[in-house]
């Protein structure tokens, strides 16, 4: 099919290269003349893995195009609207600005039939807003929403094979030209759900509130576990073998960050706010408090390690994005840590394998290095934030031959605590005894 993608981020560019993976004649369009010039020349302007193959290939194939000119989306048959719906700055709720102009600047090229599919995040009623500007404005083009379930570092896989496909759609015919894009998927299994525009746009934003909810709760546990001398990961595992809990995303640690989990449950918290609904979603709000306070905890705990001070001690920051296999350091934990630490007067220096660049820009106070061995040199201590495979490797012995203090801060409990305590360290985690 011919298809237009309508912003190039790590959402966009990531579901455009895939379409043209799977066949479509795609073109991308992004008002970021930096970002489309890099598509276009094949190179991804962020870290992705998998992401640099398809992308080539798919250029090279003339399949996969790329243009600021939201006139080159004419005469596709379906448009995928893929901007950013940010938090608002002072509120919780979420800014449509670049869902409604990506969505107006569209109505003058929807060829007749066209479909437009929403994958932005948004506040429930969205899609029903717009789709009655549709029939005033372009009423022989139609909408659908079709949320997106990509994470970070799985991108690529998690758009050609995901785990179900949900459309939001008013009637067989949008449902199926989404059958045909997703031809593929839907061949090899994949559970579909067709629904409303309302159950669609809160599928998305539910499957958020309940992985944060997740976390926070293990994390909840951990602080427990501090004051009891429990062990988090133990209880994890134990609660974890019952299949109705299920052990995944039950790793506590420094919380969770990125442009996805946060915002959404602040958005989602504002929505039902609006809707008078608010005490039914009043639980998030302790969601994200604990999930915040997951990062004092290790900054208090650098203080209390560091014998009440972090004033003029040398602080090694391991990682600054907010997960391992991404360059995002979007409402990242990690750097959060650093940030704070530096505030408070220690001389830190954070290293990343990926998130060097993106962290330079938002906070240039701070040192950097992309050398583990430099970060780590006359260290008097090591707070490990993000678990890159890397970080989680390092070799005790080794390391504290390069270290002025043997103390780590494990923030994401992903070190064997026995051996690091035997090579001579002082170790802490979270709710780890
Ligand atoms: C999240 C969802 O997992 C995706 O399904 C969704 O499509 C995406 O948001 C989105 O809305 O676009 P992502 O933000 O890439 O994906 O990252 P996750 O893997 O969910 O991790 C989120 C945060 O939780 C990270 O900071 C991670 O370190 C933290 N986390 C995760 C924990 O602290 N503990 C865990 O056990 C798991």
């Amino acid at each position: 099919m011919r298809i237009s993608v309508i912003g190039c981020g790590y959402l966009g560019a990531v579901h455009a290269s895939a379409m043209a993976e799977l066949g479509h004649e795609v073109i991308g369009i992004d008002v970021d003349e930096r970002k489309i010039a890099a598509l276009a020349a094949g190179r991804p302007p962020f870290y992705e893995p998998g992401l640099p193959e398809i992308l080539t290939s798919a250029t090279a194939s003339g399949r996969l195009r790329f243009s600021t000119d939201i006139a080159d989306a004419a005469g596709a048959e379906v448009h995928f609207l893929a901007v950013g719906t940010p938090q608002v700055a002072g509120s919780g709720a979420a800014d449509l600005g670049y869902v409604d102009a990506a969505f107006e600047s569209l109505l003058p090229y929807l060829a007749d039939g066209a479909l437009i599919v929403g994958k932005s995040t948004v506040p429930v009623g969205t899609a029903g807003r717009l789709a009655e500007r549709l029939a005033a404005g372009a009423p022989h083009a139609s909408l659908a929403w079709n949320p997106e379930f990509l994470r970070e570092g799985f991108a690529v896989k998690d758009t050609l094979e995901p785990d179900r496909l949900v459309y939001g759609v008013v009637d067989d015919h949008a449902a199926s030209v989404l059958d045909q894009i997703y031809r593929a998927a839907i061949e090899a299994g994949t559970p579909r759900i067709v629904t409303d525009y309302a159950t669609a746009e809160l599928v998305k934003v539910a499957a958020n509130s309940f992985l944060a909810t997740k976390i926070s709760f293990i994390n909840a546990m951990s602080e427990i576990a501090d004051a009891t001398g429990a062990d988090v990961t133990a209880l994890a595992d134990a609660i974890g073998h019952d299949a109705r809990i299920g052990r995944r995303f039950l790793n506590a640690g420094v919380g969770f960050g990125g442009g996805c989990l946060p915002k959404d449950i602040r958005a989602f918290t504002a929505r039902a706010e609006e809707l008078g609904r608010g005490d039914a979603l009043g639980f998030l709000k302790e969601v994200d408090a604990i999930n915040l306070r997951q990062r004092q905890r290790v900054v208090d705990l650098a203080i209390e390690v560091l014998g009440g001070s972090v004033f003029q001690r040398k602080v090694a920051v391991l990682g600054v994005t907010f997960k391992p296999e991404s360059d995002d350091v979007r409402d990242s934990p990690a750097l959060d840590v650093a940030v704070q630490l530096k505030g408070l007067g220690a001389e830190v220096v954070a290293t990343d394998p990926e998130g060097l660049d993106n962290a330079r820009l938002r906070h240039p106070q701070l040192d950097y290095t992309s050398s583990t061995h430099e970060a780590l040199r006359d260290a008097e201590l090591v707070v490990l934030v993000t678990e890159w495979r890397e970080y989680r490797a390092l070799d005790p012995s080794r390391v504290g031959g390069l270290v002025a203090g043997r103390r780590i801060i494990d923030g994401r409990n992903v070190l064997d605590p026995v051996a690091w305590r035997s090579a001579g360290w002082q170790y802490r985690g979270l709710g780890r005894p």
